[in-house]
């Protein structure tokens, strides 16, 4: 009832909102409405009350709200169910502990903050309260676990497409899953899975996106390198909204996935990159490769042409560009 109590506000911003209409249009007493009120406001929501004009929405709390993340949501699965935490050490060793307790496919963890926010490679991950996306996801493809690499690729594509429908910034993607702005990492992405005979049991897809903070979020040492969506688009970006819009695309992304295979993921892929058809600089067990980056492989490799015109693949790791 509180969702529909919030609908009626946002269907009409700024404007007083009436007991009886509410009552009317919602079929519930008075009494009722009053007291779902009185929830919101608990919850951080402030409405102002005047006598016989009704109530009005002054503002909302800025905290994760399941109520409004749900409200707006247009996914089937992926978010359906919501799992919201102050603070936890990461959301993705909550995920793994609630896979093992039985949650289904779609299922999402969402911190305000992570003490302990993990990053590729065994970096941390800088998480500041209320100020990102530290989200992880479980899904369940029964595929070779030798695709990860292509659901990596995916999310990536899938962060991408939302953040350029929300926001105004110019966004692309460094190989594997980095999000760039102007050559700052905005958004990363780390997969973890399990598998069983092969294929993969489940996988938790963490994303961090760096939204609201402000260059002074950051430490000094991340300046140079980091960015958030706020400092790029010169604007606060409604955190709740830019989920809805990353779970759909998710969601219709991974439909197309499953039923087609990775050939239109990798087209996506690839005319979002920021990576191809430039020279590039990795480190591999054998040593340095630097050459251009020519293409993506149906498994997600990095096609690598070295000066020589020796073609190498490189699956893992960091590059440079
Ligand atoms: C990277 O680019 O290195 C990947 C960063 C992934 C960070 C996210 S934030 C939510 C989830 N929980 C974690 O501990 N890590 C991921």
């Amino acid at each position: 009832m509180n969702e529909r109590i919030l609908e009626l506000f946002q269907q009409s911003p700024e404007a007083y909102v009436s007991g009886e209409e509410i009552s009317r249009r919602l079929n519930v007493s008075r009494t009722a409405i009053w007291k779902h009120i009185e929830e919101l406001r608990a919850a951080g929501y402030e409405f102002e009350a005047a006598p016989r004009k009704g109530y009005r929405l002054v503002s909302k709390p800025d905290k994760w709200q399941v109520t409004e993340l749900l409200q707006g949501l247009r996914t089937k699965v992926l978010g359906q169910k919501v799992h919201v935490y102050g603070e936890v050490d990461s959301t993705q060793t909550i995920a793994h502990a609630l896979v093992a307790s039985g949650a289904p496919e779609g299922t999402l963890v969402l911190a305000e903050a992570q003490t302990a926010g993990r990053g590729r490679m065994g970096r941390a991950w800088h998480s500041p309260a209320g100020k990102g996306i530290w989200m992880s996801l479980v899904l369940t493809p029964r595929v070779p676990v030798y695709f990860l690499p292509q659901l990596t690729l995916l999310s990536a594509v899938a962060l991408c497409r939302s953040i350029q429908k929300v926001c105004q910034v110019d966004i692309g993607i460094k190989w594997p899953n980095d999000l760039l702005i102007k050559g700052k990492k905005v958004s990363g992405i780390l997969l973890e899975s399990s598998g069983e005979d092969e294929r993969l049991k489940y996988v938790i897809a963490g994303i961090g996106i760096s939204v609201n903070l402000k260059v002074e979020d950051y430490p000094e040492e991340l300046r140079s390198v980091a960015t958030s969506l706020a400092i790029e688009s010169g604007a606060e970006i409604k955190r709740e909204t830019l989920v809805q819009a990353f779970l759909l695309e998710f969601e219709e992304l991974y439909a197309l996935y499953l039923e087609k295979g990775f050939s239109p993921i990798r087209l996506l892929w690839e005319a979002l990159s920021v990576t191809l058809k430039r020279p590039i600089r990795t480190h591999s067990p054998s040593g340095v490769i630097e050459g251009i980056a020519d293409s993506l492989d149906d498994s997600g490799a990095l096609t690598v042409i070295t000066g020589n015109g020796e073609k190498i693949k490189v699956y893992s790791g960091d590059i440079e560009l």
